[in-house]
């Protein structure tokens, strides 16, 4: 079965042509980020626009350049109908309507945090398509399926985007069952705001990332120690935005002592990864034991974090653990088809709304 996925829930324009669930045929994905990055984040006006414009040519080079295909070839279309911005939701639904109309497709309407997990059944990529090569990552990813251990059910699957921190319990490849998420800020946007106050570019999570990795310890002139808020507490619930403003008060004050330099920047990047990856490693490695699964599949752009994926990778004898290549971590339609495919439950196009606050829990 063919599923062609459609995804504009924040800043970037997807579509992708997805076989059985698992197969990338032909996949495409604009964004508009790099119009963001003096906003410092994603002005959403911008992102709708960029995506109006972009969401034809988009559709036309997955379904012509990469991969002939006619319509006739597609059995259903699957479109992120939320949760995300308005505006660019709009894109992509009004979109996927209109195909399904035209011609006479069956029409998913996917959840698109939902979606994120599904990237870990996606193994097979077509190899002429454009962005979607993998990554030297991709090395470390292999390594992160625990010596070719297979994904088994149940699972515990988190979620770490920009939007999103959530933790799910999977019976099998088609039940989700959300245990906890974060009550105020996402991992993601923690990444986001942390980097702009260190004067970094949006998305903040590579950027933080890249200087982090910057760092050495020996250069360092304060102990610095962010919280990590909840870690010890005994519920799958997360919170970042304490640790945000730990970060403001610390760089507020050696800016004020006029102790503020760029190696300083590097060390702060340095230690709110390690405080960001030490909860979300915690949490989740606690869920794996309090619901005894073997497995625990990553996903969301957090997931594409280098040290994050180092600190899973210490529990790889014990869980099998599932990361995507980084391209399918961050926002991508391969996901939403590869979810539609395994939730199969068409919905007439004339009932279909964008949902910006379509809730994650289930
Ligand atoms: O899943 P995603 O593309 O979009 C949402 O659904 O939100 O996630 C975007 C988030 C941003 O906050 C970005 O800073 C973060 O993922 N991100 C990373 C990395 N790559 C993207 N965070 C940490 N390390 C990365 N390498
Ligand atoms: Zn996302």
């Amino acid at each position: 079965m063919k599923i062609l996925g459609i995804e504009t829930s924040c800043d970037e324009t997807a579509s992708a042509l997805v076989e059985n669930g698992t197969t990338i045929l032909s996949a495409t994905i604009a964004s508009s980020s790099e119009f963001q990055q003096k906003y410092g984040g994603v002005v959403p006006e911008i992102a709708a626009r960029k995506q109006a414009e972009s969401m034809i040519p988009v559709l036309t080079e997955t379904l012509t350049t990469n991969y002939k295909l006619l319509a006739t070839d597609i059995d259903a279309i699957a479109v992120t109908i939320g949760p995300g911005l308005i505006g660019s939701l709009l894109v992509g639904v009004e979109t996927a309507k209109t195909l399904s109309l035209v011609w006479n497709k069956p029409l998913i309407p996917v959840n698109h945090v939902h979606a994120h997990i599904y990237a870990n059944f996606i193994q097979d990529y077509h190899p002429v398509i454009p962005g979607l090569t993998r990554d030297p990552l991709i090395d470390i990813d292999s390594r992160f399926r625990g010596n070719d251990k297979k994904i088994v059910f149940p699972a515990i699957a988190l979620v770490a985007s920009g939007g999103h921190t959530e933790l799910f319990y999977m019976k099998d490849i088609q039940s989700l069952k959300w245990l906890g998420g974060t009550l105020d800020d996402a991992a993601g946007e923690c990444f986001d705001k942390v980097a702009k106050l260190l004067g970094l570019p949006y998305p903040g999570g590579p950027a933080i990332a890249a200087q982090a990795e910057k760092f050495s310890i020996h250069n360092s002139q304060f102990a610095i120690k962010f919280p990590r808020p909840m870690m010890y507490e005994d519920n799958l619930n997360f919170s970042f935005s304490g640790l945000k403003t730990a970060v403001i008060r610390e760089v507020n004050k050696l800016k004020t002592m006029k102790q503020w330099s760029n190696e300083t920047m590097k060390q702060f990047a340095f230690e709110v990864q390690e405080a960001i990856t030490d909860v979300l490693v915690h949490k989740t490695i606690q869920a794996a034991k309090q619901y005894k699964t073997q497995s625990i599949l990553l996903s969301g752009g957090v997931a594409a974090n280098t040290k994050l994926k180092e600190k899973f990778s210490i529990f790889n004898s014990q869980f099998s653990i599932g990361v995507p290549p980084p391209s399918l971590c961050t926002d991508n339609a391969a996901a939403i088809a590869a979810y539609a495919y395994f939730h199969h439950k068409p919905v007439d196009w004339r009932i279909i709304t964008a949902q910006p606050n379509l809730s994650v829990e289930v």
